[in-house]
């Protein structure tokens, strides 16, 4: 197993966010990465599309060989997680709600926790029951707000542009109202958008769903002995294969700006009916 893959999969291009938070942590894996672009968006698809594509980006990441399935994607992660574990029978999976939830409730002194996600995942409510059944306290509150546009304002690359200020500060009026400390970044491309949140923001803790989801990762990697062998040579380009359902027309563009180094020939593939 120690020298299989990871696979992840996301709804298009953003899930790199969540592999470059992989490859800080664990460098000497090699990677399938799996992105349905040409079905993206998920986040405002209904639950039981979201649950079938999820179904099957993850039978393609099996094909591969994987370890370890790793749902970037925050929407599928809300709502299809057990249909993924369910179909992935004994390879693990690890999604974004659970780590990321306990991460805030660690930062949080208040008390007071803001999610932000996509329209699907806000309203499946799975980062509110993961925090509240976490915490096992009645005093611990979630506010939660959908914020459907700041996925095309990141993928037009406008997240210091005035508007996305304007957005930014109507979507999260509210949760800013209630006295929050800390802010789950419930959706792949959020990250994107730190600098500007901690300006409308100050003082505030936002959490990285990818960056909890890694370490979580490693962990479970390490506790079964199948993390790879480590090499002595640092790795500047890990091994990565990626697929993707469509070739966007800025893929290039867009994959540099959510994993931070451009993509060497992604291969389009057909993954249920596409
Ligand atoms: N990857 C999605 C998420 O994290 C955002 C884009 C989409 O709506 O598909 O929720």
């Amino acid at each position: 197993m120690k020298q299989n893959p990871i696979g992840v999969f996301d709804s298009g291009i953003g899930g790199l966010s969540v592999l470059r938070q992989l490859i800080r942590f664990m460098p000497y894996e090699r990677y399938v990465y799996l992105g349905d672009t040409a079905r993206v968006p998920y986040g405002n698809k209904s639950s039981e599309t979201v649950i079938q594509y999820s179904e099957e980006c993850t039978e393609f990441l099996l094909g591969k060989g994987v370890k370890l399935i790793v749902v970037a994607c925050n929407t599928s992660s809300s709502v299809a997680l057990e249909a993924v574990r369910k179909h992935a029978g004994e390879i693990p999976v690890i999604g974004m709600i659970i780590p990321a939830a306990a991460a805030a409730l660690r930062s949080s002194s208040s008390g007071k926790i803001g999610v932000i996600g996509t329209r699907a995942t806000i309203g499946s409510g799975a980062y509110n029951n993961a925090i509240l059944e976490l915490a096992g306290e009645a005093s611990i509150k979630v506010y939660s707000q959908v914020c459907p546009l700041f996925v095309p304002l990141v993928e037009e690359g406008m997240t210091f542009h005035p508007a996305a200020r304007l957005i930014a500060e109507e979507y999260l009026k509210e949760v800013k109202n209630k006295g929050i400390d800390t802010l789950v970044l419930g959706c792949t491309h959020y990250p994107l958008m730190s600098q500007l949140l901690m300006e409308i923001m100050p003082g505030i803790s936002l959490i990285d769903t990818g960056e909890h989801a890694s370490v979580t990762a490693l962990r479970l990697l390490a506790d079964n002995d199948w993390l790879a062998d480590e090499r002595h040579e640092f790795v500047i380009k890990p091994e990565i294969d990626f697929y993707i359902t469509d070739l966007p027309s800025i893929f290039n563009e867009l994959a540099g700006r959510f994993l931070g180094f451009a993509i060497d020939s992604p291969k389009r593939v057909s993954i249920g009916t596409h």
